[in-house]
């Protein structure tokens, strides 16, 4: 052997199994941690289907990352387990609505996942079909393979039309589906999804109705305990776990967060050629994650709103002032623009903005009494830390 460079390094000396803190890693149920409860709920609306009765349709609520995807899968393929036991055929077909948003695309992904050509001599072809066309062939496909079919609808609410949900809830009482039963889960991030819902759509999805809580610290710990074997035994420091654990459950209670930044962690101490995953390595993570989320967040923003964050972030730097006014805002913005070569956009633009980068949790706002005969003003908050904003509006500029 020459003593030549090895570009690739001497191997895997941190992760053992990183494949354990990947999103699209589907723990064994030992390993989802504290909710037996709202699995239990799953199980109850779900049960007529592991008998071939029809099951209750259910609407899964709940902030980003409290488990609301992966209990949806475990609890939809253990049922589909039980009902074999019984004799029964259930199907799964999983719609990332956010991915298949129009109806066609969603019940063509609905469609390929619970067909077997083969066996049904029905395809479904990626175009050239009507609607009904769609659904017509769906529900062949249903009444011939299964006894029941179970359809998560993840990201519910990106979906176009609710006409989906009113064929899927109303297909055996319309009598679409002649033998064969179907179940609906849905899932949302939006508390306020079913507000939007009609009245017709929203009676038959929402029979049941389940809530996941964001996780604390203890719940967070355990999650992050049982993936530890993502890591070689020795690596982790005993610091590491609580302090990523402490980080996300103070912010947000988001287990995706916490898995992002403890898997972060151990790149970092990859990247940096240590032997052990320290504290140093969590802080640093933490702060590449926030970068990353922001990034992404901001990279689908418009630009004028990033001309806006910039103007806030160094507003933020510039003074000790927690709240930063509208105004004072748009006048560092006008700056901005100037520097970037851009027309600015009228006040009243640019305080939609601010309103917009609220809802997506990226500032705070509060309302402030400026005194008699001045009347209300607003009052703008960055929630991150004006290095990682400015950070990110540059990462996102290449
Ligand atoms: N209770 C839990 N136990 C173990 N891992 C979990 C638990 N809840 C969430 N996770 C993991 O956290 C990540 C986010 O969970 P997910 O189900 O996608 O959240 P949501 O759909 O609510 O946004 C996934 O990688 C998932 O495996
Ligand atoms: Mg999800």
């Amino acid at each position: 052997m020459s003593d030549s460079i090895d570009y690739f390094g001497s191997g895997d000396e941190i992760f053992q199994n990183k494949e354990l803190l990947q999103v699209s890693h589907l723990p064994d149920s030992d390993r989802i941690i504290g909710r037996q409860t709202e699995l239990t709920n799953l199980a109850n609306a779900i049960k007529p289907a592991t008998r071939g009765n029809t099951p209750n349709n259910v609407l899964v609520y709940g902030k980003t990352g409290t488990g609301k995807s992966l209990c949806s899968k475990f609890i939809t393929q253990q049922a589909t387990e039980r009902a074999s036991k019984n004799g029964v055929t259930v199907g799964v077909a999983y719609v990332d609505c956010l991915q298949d948003s129009t109806e066609t695309q969603a019940i063509q992904s609905v469609g390929h996942q619970l067909n077997d050509p083969a066996e049904t001599d029905v395809t479904i072809p990626h175009s050239g079909l009507s609607t009904s066309e769609y659904y017509r062939r769906l529900w062949n496909i249903v009444d011939d393979r299964y006894d029941v079919a179970l359809v998560i609808l993840d990201e519910v609410d990106k979906i176009e039309s609710d006409d989906i949900l009113m064929q899927f809830s109303r297909a055996v009482e319309s009598g679409k589906l002649e033998a064969s039963k179907i179940g609906l889960i849905g899932i949302s991030n939006k508390v306020r999804y079913k507000e939007s819902l009609d009245e017709r759509v929203k009676s038959s999805l929402c029979e049941r109705e389940y809530v996941f809580a964001p996780y604390d610290a203890n719940q967070i710990r355990e999650i992050l305990r049982s993936r530890a074997d993502a890591f070689h035994d020795g690596v982790l420091e005993d610091a590491v776990i609580p302090r990523v654990a402490a980080l996300s459950a103070r912010e947000h209670g988001d287990a995706r967060k916490a898995i992002d930044i403890f898997r972060f962690a151990g790149e970092i101490a990859e990247e940096e050629g240590e032997s052990t995953v320290t504290e140093a390595c969590v802080d640093q993570a933490h702060e590449r994650e926030e970068t990353s989320r922001l990034a992404e967040l901001i990279s689908k923003s418009p630009s004028h709103a990033k001309m806006v964050l910039q103007a806030m972030a160094f507003l933020a730097q510039q003074s000790e002032e927690e709240g930063i006014p509208s105004t004072d805002i748009y006048e560092m913005y006008k700056n901005v623009c100037e520097q970037e070569g851009s027309e600015h956009l009228k006040l009243r633009r640019v305080r939609d903005i601010l309103s917009e980068l609220e809802f997506l949790s990226i500032i705070d706002q509060e309302r402030k009494w400026a005194g008699k005969g001045k009347g209300n003003y607003m009052e703008n908050r960055l929630i991150d830390d004006p290095k990682v904003i400015i950070a990110a509006c540059n990462e996102t500029e290449r």
